[in-house]
């Protein structure tokens, strides 16, 4: 990859991984065959496949039609999800609520962390507790156990996705009503809700931080085709990778509305945001100047983009300082960026990005998803050639990053 000059052209932006791979895991609550379309080609999909087959759904994508996902459900389900398949995906944890709600019972392998840190399940616990549950621990496995949940009122102390996901889903064969109160309420949060509501279930509040679940009777839940919500984050690499090239693009398939915080930012940086029927023109500066940005919960500014917002700000006019709320350890990727030339300290969970006017190639590797992403974004504005390594980690949530930023106009190849 040599520096790049600006990116121009048209980029349709895929279905969201953190959706699909929730919608997929809900295909175990309903027998028949659940057809999801708009599905990014990614490797984590493949990986949630493996599991369900496992569990005793199979998949295949749809013979003829691009994109589209077809899961076979026979209703001879085992709950039990082992340590080869779940430590290879964090999104396995997802199989914990439609399994307990289902079969009364689910072995689950304890899932592991990320490299930027621990993620503990505390929270699912808690609230499928409340429901009912009782969970044990025993030889790396968690074993919970209710016949029938029943409803109950669970209030986070912090709105975290996975565990919101888990309840919601539990809660809608429980005996009764559920309240979830301080829900997360990310985008793919409302595309779950949306499906499970489409399936049959009875979910009020969707979208908000207020979930009220009434169950409904198992084996009411009928399989649905359902179009997985466009992925936020994948759209927010091309809105970086145009604003580092000084570039002109459209978006398709993106809903600007869903990324409103974020673009309200880039528009502080000096990018111009068009709303567009189907997606957002995108017009950036020769230069963007520097911002603060913290990351927080939806509507709050994801981490997942803050990778991307620390890869602008390293050639943005200023300094600017960015923190991070949820993972603390998320800033590994800052050594692969100062690599590139980029001018960055960090001190616990703040990172302070003094802009440089140029990046410099250099052999880099990625160490998650999100961090891979922002170094090809940051390879785009680096003179000469930067190679990536460790792209497996991009493959698990961007469907040919190299491909479409190849059409858009940029100097990169994969090989
Ligand atoms: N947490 C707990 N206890 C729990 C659950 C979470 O302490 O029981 C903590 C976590 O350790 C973390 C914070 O709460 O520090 C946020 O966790 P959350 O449960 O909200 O996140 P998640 O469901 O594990 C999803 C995405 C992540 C994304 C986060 C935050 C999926 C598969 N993963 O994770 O996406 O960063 O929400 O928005 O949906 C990615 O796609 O690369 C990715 C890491």
């Amino acid at each position: 990859m040599r520096r790049n000059g600006p990116l121009s052209g048209e980029v349709t932006v895929p279905g969201a991984k953190n959706s699909v791979l929730k919608l997929m895991a809900t295909s175990l609550m309903t027998d028949g065959v659940t057809t999801l379309t708009n599905v990014p080609d990614i490797a984590d999909v493949a990986i949630m496949g493996d599991l369900l087959a496992a569990i005793g759904v199979t998949w295949s994508w749809h013979p003829t039609e691009e994109r589209v996902l077809l899961l076979t459900n026979h209703g001879n389900i085992t709950p039990v999800a082992p340590y080869e398949l779940v430590e290879r995906i964090r999104a396995s944890i997802n199989v914990l609520g439609p399994l307990l709600t289902r079969c009364g019972t689910v072995k689950l392998s304890m899932p592991g962390g990320d490299d930027f840190g621990s993620r503990p399940i505390d929270m699912h616990q808690m609230g499928l507790e409340a429901m009912g549950a009782t969970f044990e621990l025993r030889h790396g496995y968690v074993e919970a156990h209710a016949d029938r949940l029943h409803g109950a009122n669970v209030t986070f102390d912090f709105p975290s996705v996975g565990a919101t996901e888990n309840i919601l889903t539990a809660a809608v064969f429980a005996k009764g009503t559920t309240v979830i109160d301080n829900a997360a309420r990310e985008p793919e949060i409302g595309d779950l809700a949306i499906f499970l509501n489409e399936m049959g279930a009875d979910i009020e509040g969707v979208g908000s931080s207020t979930l009220v679940v009434h169950g409904v009777e198992r084996g009411s839940l009928r399989p649905v085709v359902h179009e997985v919500v466009p992925d936020r984050i994948q759209a927010a690499t091309y809105v970086a990778a145009a604003a580092i090239t000084g570039g002109e693009i459209t978006l398709r398939n993106a809903r600007p509305e869903q990324m409103e915080m974020l673009l309200r930012r880039f528009a502080d940086m000096g990018l111009s945001i068009v709303p567009q029927t189907d997606g957002m023109a995108v017009f950036a500066p020769e230069r963007m100047r520097a911002i603060d940005v913290a990351t927080l919960p939806y509507p709050g500014i994801a981490t997942d983009y803050k990778p991307l917002i620390v890869t602008l700000l390293s050639v943005s006019d200023g300094v600017g300082i960015v923190t991070e709320n949820l993972y603390p350890g998320r800033f590994r990727y800052v050594e692969e960026l100062q690599r590139l030339g980029a001018n960055i300290s960090t001190d616990g969970h703040h990172a302070v990005v003094r802009g440089v006017r140029r990046l410099s190639g250099a052999p880099v590797k990625a160490p998650d998803i999100r961090a891979g992403a922002a170094l090809v974004v940051a390879g785009l504005a680096a003179d000469g050639e930067t190679t990536i390594t460790g792209v497996h980690h991009i493959d698990r949530g961007y469907d040919d990053l190299v491909g479409r930023l190849h059409r858009l106009g940029a100097d990169i190849e994969r090989r």
